[in-house]
C-alpha cells in the first residue's frame, strides 16, 4: 500500500518559556503539527516531530527581573507546564526539549563555525549604549528617555508606550540607563555579523521554486526578500543565552551570546540530534537532514515567517548541504476579542483552564474547524461549545453510540453479516471511502480544516443512511436486512474512523477498541480496519460530553 517510508520531520516553534501557552499558541502551530504528523505516521511514514522551549531572549530576562529570580528559574518552571499540555492534549513530540542544554550550545556552535568557514560571518565594530556605573554595554530595553515622537517621559529604548513608536535607543531624548541612572556612553563593541547580502541570492532562487506555499506566507516571504537582505548582527553584549565556539578571535568574547533568534531556529537540528542521541543511534538525525526524499514542515505563526521561510534557509544554505523547509505553512491568528471569551465558561484563558471543561478531543476538535489557516480567525466560547455540540457530539459521537448499541441489541454483540447487501450499502461504502480519501489529500497538503469538514461529510452519509433504512423498524420484519445495516454502518464507521485518527486520537482508539482492535494507528495504512464478521464488539460509552455554556 505505502512505498517506501518518507522521513517527515515536522519543526514546530519553540515556545518562549515565560508564561502559560493559551489557545491562540495550540491553534497556531502545536494541533495542527499533531495531527499532520499523526496522519504521517498512519501512513507509515517515519515522523520526527520536535520542539522545546525557548529559554532565551528579552521575554524570558524580562520576566525574570520583574520577578527578581534567574532566568533559568523562569524556564524552569513553564517548561514542565509545557509538557503537561502536550501530555493532556495529545500532541505527539518524539521530542520536546529546551535551547539551555549543552547538546543545543555545541549544535549551535557548530553552524556557526562551518557558516564562518564558509565565509559567511565576520567580524564587525558598532556602537552601542554603554552604562559606566554599571560597566554594562545596554539592550535597547535597559534605555529610558524621552519620547522623540511625542514627549512622553519613560519611553524605552525600543519602544513608546504612550504612543506606541518603536524607536532605537539613539533616538531618545536624555537617556538614562534604566540600571544604574547614569547617562549612557555610546561605545564601540564588536559583534559577528551573518552575511545575508552574500547569501540573499540563493535564498531567493530557493525561494522561487516555493509558489506552491500558502499565498499568505510566499508573499510575506518574497516581500520580505525583495527589499533586500542586509547582514544582521548575531551576537549581543549580555549573559544569557548561548555562548561563542572556544577560540574565537572577537574582542570580548567571554561577555557575549549568540543572537537569540539565530540559535532558536538551530533547535530544530540540534533537538533531530539529541532525539537519536537518546535513542542509542547518534546518526539517525541524518535521515531527515541530508537525504532528498526527506521532507520538513515548519508549523509556526505568522509573526515567525521571516524567521523560517528566509533567515534559517539562509543560515542552512550558508552553513552546508542541509535540506531546506519543505514548507512552512505558517497560521495567521486565533483571538478571543470577541467580549464573551472565556466568560461564559467562567474559566480564565489558559489550556488548563480550558481542560478543565473541554476533553482532549472535544477541545481539538473546537479549534481543528477553526484553524486559521488562511485568514485570523476570531473564537468565543459559544463557537467552540456549538461546533463541540451540533457538529461532533450530534453527529460522530451519537452515530457511533447508536451504531454500537444496536449491534449490541440486535446482533448479539458481534460483527453481522452483511448477507443481503445491496447497491445502497456499496454506494455508502463508496461514498465514505471518498470522503477518507479527500481527508487524506487535504492533511497531506496541510489544509487540515478541509479534511476535517471531509471526514464530518461522511459521518452524516452514514447518519442519513442509517435513518433511510431504520434498522430498529427492520429488526421486527427482516432480521437479514437489519444485521446488514449495521454491518454496513460499523463498517462505514471503522473507515471513517481513521480519517478522525490525527484529529481525535483519543476517541478514534475507543472506537478502534470498540471494533476489537488495539487502538494503535501508526503504520496501518488510511484505509481503516473493518472488523471480520462474528468479532466480539465493545459496548459504547458516549464520546464526547456536551459543554455546558
Ligand atoms: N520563541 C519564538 C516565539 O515564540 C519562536 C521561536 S521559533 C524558533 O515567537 F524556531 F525560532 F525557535
Ligand atoms: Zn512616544
Amino acid at each position: 500500500m505505502t512505498d517506501a517510508a518518507k522521513p517527515i520531520l515536522v519543526a514546530v516553534a519553540w515556545p518562549y518559556a515565560n508564561g502559560p501557552l493559551h489557545l491562540g499558541h495550540i491553534a497556531g502551530a502545536y494541533l495542527p503539527a499533531d495531527i499532520f504528523a499523526r496522519y504521517h505516521r498512519i501512513i507509515g511514514n517515519d515522523v520526527l516531530m520536535v520542539s522545546g522551549s525557548d529559554a532565551h531572549g528579552t521575554p524570558i530576562t524580562v520576566r525574570a527581573d520583574e520577578e527578581g529570580v534567574t532566568p533559568r528559574d523562569v524556564v524552569e518552571r513553564f517548561h514542565p507546564q509545557f509538557l503537561s499540555y502536550w501530555r493532556d492534549l495529545g500532541i505527539s513530540f518524539d521530542l520536546f526539549t529546551s535551547t539551555m542544554t549543552d547538546n543545543h550550545a555545541q549544535v549551535t556552535q557548530m553552524l556557526f563555525t562551518q557558516l564562518y568557514d564558509n565565509g559567511f560571518i565576520t567580524e564587525r565594530t558598532t556602537q552601542q549604549f554603554y552604562d559606566p556605573d554599571a560597566a554594562k554595554f545596554l539592550p535597547d530595553r535597559y534605555v529610558e528617555g524621552t519620547c522623540p515622537a511625542c514627549g512622553a517621559a519613560g519611553a524605552r529604548g525600543d519602544q513608546c508606550d504612550a504612543c506606541g513608536k518603536t524607536l532605537d535607543a539613539t533616538d531618545l531624548i536624555d537617556p538614562r540607563s534604566k540600571l544604574s541612572g547614569a547617562i549612557p556612553e555610546l561605545k564601540d563593541t564588536s559583534h559577528y555579523f551573518i552575511l545575508l547580502s552574500k547569501l540573499e541570492k540563493a535564498v531567493s532562487e530557493w525561494l522561487a521554486g516555493r509558489q506552491d506555499w500558502r499565498p499568505h506566507v510566499i508573499n510575506w516571504a518574497n516581500g520580505f526578500i525583495g527589499d533586500g537582505l542586509h547582514d544582521r548582527a548575531i551576537t549581543r553584549d549580555i549573559a544569557w543565552g548561548v555562548p561563542l565556539p572556544d577560540g574565537v578571535g572577537l574582542e570580548g568574547a567571554d561577555e557575549k551570546r549568540i543572537y537569540v533568534w539565530f540559535e532558536a531556529v538551530v533547535g530544530y537540528l540540534s533537538a533531530s540530534i539529541e532525539w537519536a542521541n537518546n535513542r542509542g543511534e547518534p546518526d539517525a538525525w541524518k535521515r531527515w537532514w541530508f537525504n532528498d526524499d526527506a521532507e520538513s514542515y515548519y508549523f509556526v505563526g505568522k509573526d515567525n515567517i521571516p524567521f523560517h521561510a528566509v533567515y534559517w534557509p539562509a543560515q542552512l544554505i550558508g552553513a552546508g548541504s542541509y535540506n531546506l523547509p519543505t514548507n512552512v505553512p505558517a497560521n495567521q491568528y486565533v483571538t478571543f476579542k470577541g467580549a464573551k471569551a472565556s466568560k461564559s465558561l467562567g474559566i480564565g484563558k489558559s489550556v488548563t483552564d480550558y481542560l478543565s471543561v473541554f476533553s482532549p478531543d472535544t477541545l481539538r476538535y473546537a479549534l481543528a474547524v477553526n484553524l486559521p489557516e488562511t485568514n485570523d480567525v476570531d473564537l468565543t466560547d459559544e463557537e467552540m461549545a456549538r461546533r463541540v455540540n451540533d457538529e461532533l457530539a450530534a453527529t460522530w459521537g451519537n452515530l457511533v453510540n447508536r451504531v454500537f448499541t444496536m449491534a449490541q441489541s440486535m446482533a448479539d454483540g458481534v460483527m453481522p453479516a452483511a448477507s443481503v447487501r445491496d447497491t445502497t450499502d456499496e454506494e455508502l461504502i463508496a461514498l465514505v471511502n471518498t470522503q477518507v480519501s479527500e481527508t487524506a489529500a487535504a492533511i497531506a497538503a496541510v489544509e487540515l480544516r478541509v479534511g476535517l469538514r471531509a471526514a464530518m461529510r461522511g459521518a452524516q452519509a452514514v447518519n442519513i443512511y442509517l435513518n433511510e433504512l431504520a434498522p430498529w423498524k427492520t429488526a421486527k420484519t427482516d432480521t437479514e436486512r437489519t444485521l446488514t445495516t449495521l454491518h454496513v454502518a460499523i463498517e462505514a464507521i471503522a473507515r471513517l474512523n481513521v480519517a478522525f485518527a490525527p484529529y481525535l486520537p483519543f476517541s478514534a482508539a475507543s472506537i478502534d477498541q470498540l471494533c476489537g482492535f488495539d487502538g494503535e494507528f501508526s503504520g496501518r495504512g488510511f484505509t481503516g480496519r473493518v472488523p471480520d464478521v462474528g468479532t466480539p464488539l465493545g459496548t459504547p460509552t458516549p464520546l464526547f460530553a456536551k459543554i455546558e455554556l
